[in-house]
């Protein structure tokens, strides 16, 4: 049964605008902050790709925030959006339903006509019976329009839907990754690691936004550092900006954290095989698996500035948070096996 209660924030976020309510409890929580022995370096992981099963990695914390509100408010359709293997709506489309909502999902796809098939998210999708629109990316880009239409149509035939955007990413599901910094602070406290750098992927920037502004509000040593999957850094200084205000922060996005772009690679979800390889390899060498959209091109833009010496680290230890994202590897079948060839014994 899916309750939500007031959520007790951290001092240190007493200043923002009052704490929310919080669904009890779709993550599991705390997840582990362990040593991760690479090949390269030894440096911490955050594992919060095991916030859960069908409803794992980040996007569960934001989440618990965002479907209180929902709740709250007597909505009884969930609408949101996302790339056609999107881990957020998979997500959103699961928790949804196990709190008795209908997920309405608009997935971005360059062929809408097409049947996508059940790979990896999408099977989720499907199992959990959400309403799956496919959409063009060109009808992507006005997403939030897109959104309001349904809401409307919705509305108009009785019933009540939230809209969440893209990512989950507002101030509202920003408070899942404040919280997950207080839980990362005294993890990272409570073991004496003289942590100075995490490294995050960043997809539409509310995780990034929820730890940055955690670690300076908290006058952590810890600086958070932000891989952009997909768009250019100053679109996620924006972005983010606009989230800490409306958290009420007065805190530019620049002051308090770094993005780093240039590892996007061929694109939003488009992997190299170079990038596969090292999925691999991280995989065969440490059992920890990446998921190639978003945690492989963070993880590629951590050990390629690690190599360069680059002075955006400050030496000490490194943490990488892992953000889930796994069954974004099952769309790549066909690419790893090519990749995988040399390797496989039968
Ligand atoms: C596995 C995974 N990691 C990281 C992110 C990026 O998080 P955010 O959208 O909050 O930047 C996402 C977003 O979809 C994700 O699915």
């Amino acid at each position: 049964m899916i309750t939500f209660e007031q959520y007790a924030a951290p001092e240190w976020a007493a200043g923002l605008s009052s704490a929310p309510e919080r669904v009890m409890r779709l993550a599991m929580r705390p997840t582990p902050l362990e040593k991760w022995k690479l090949p390269a370096a030894d440096i911490w992981i955050k594992r919060d790709d095991l916030t859960g099963c069908a409803l794992s990695g980040n996007k569960v914390r934001k989440l618990e925030f965002l479907l209180a509100e929902a709740l709250s408010t007597g909505c009884d359709t969930v609408i949101t959006c996302g790339g056609i293997q999107s881990n957020h709506c998979r997500a959103t489309a699961a928790a949804a339903v196990a709190a008795g909502m209908t997920p309405h999902l608009f997935l971005s796809t360059d062929c809408p006509s097409a049947d996508p098939g059940l790979e990896g998210n999408l099977l989720l999708d499907r199992l959990v019976g959400a309403e799956i629109h496919l959409i063009t990316p060109e009808e992507y880009l006005r997403r939030d329009d897109v959104m309001r239409e349904l809401a409307e149509t919705l509305r108009s035939a009785g019933h009540r839907p939230y809209i969440i955007p893209e990512g989950g990413s507002n101030a509202l599901g920003a408070w899942g990754y404040l919280d997950a910094w207080e839980e990362m602070r005294l993890q990272i406290e409570g073991a004496h690691l003289e942590i100075t750098d995490a490294v995050v992927a960043c997809g539409s920037g509310g995780t990034a936004a929820g730890l940055a502004l955690g670690a300076a509000l908290s006058e952590s040593p810890v600086r958070i550092h932000a891989v952009s999957v997909n768009r250019v850094a100053q679109y996620f200084y924006t972005a983010i900006g606009g989230i800490l205000k409306d958290l009420g922060s007065s805190q530019k996005a620049e002051d308090v954290m770094d993005v780093i772009d240039g590892y996007v690679g061929e694109g939003y979800a488009r992997s190299t095989d170079d990038e596969l390889r090292l999925i691999a390899e991280t995989a065969s060498s440490t059992g920890i698996i990446l998921d190639p959209v978003y945690t492989g091109k963070a993880f590629r833009g951590m050990l390629t500035e690690l190599e360069k010496k680059s002075s955006r680290f400050r030496g000490g230890k490194l943490l990488f948070i892992h953000t889930g994202g796994m069954l974004g590897l099952y769309e790549k079948i066909p690419q790893f096996s090519e990749v995988l060839a040399g390797r496989r014994s039968v």
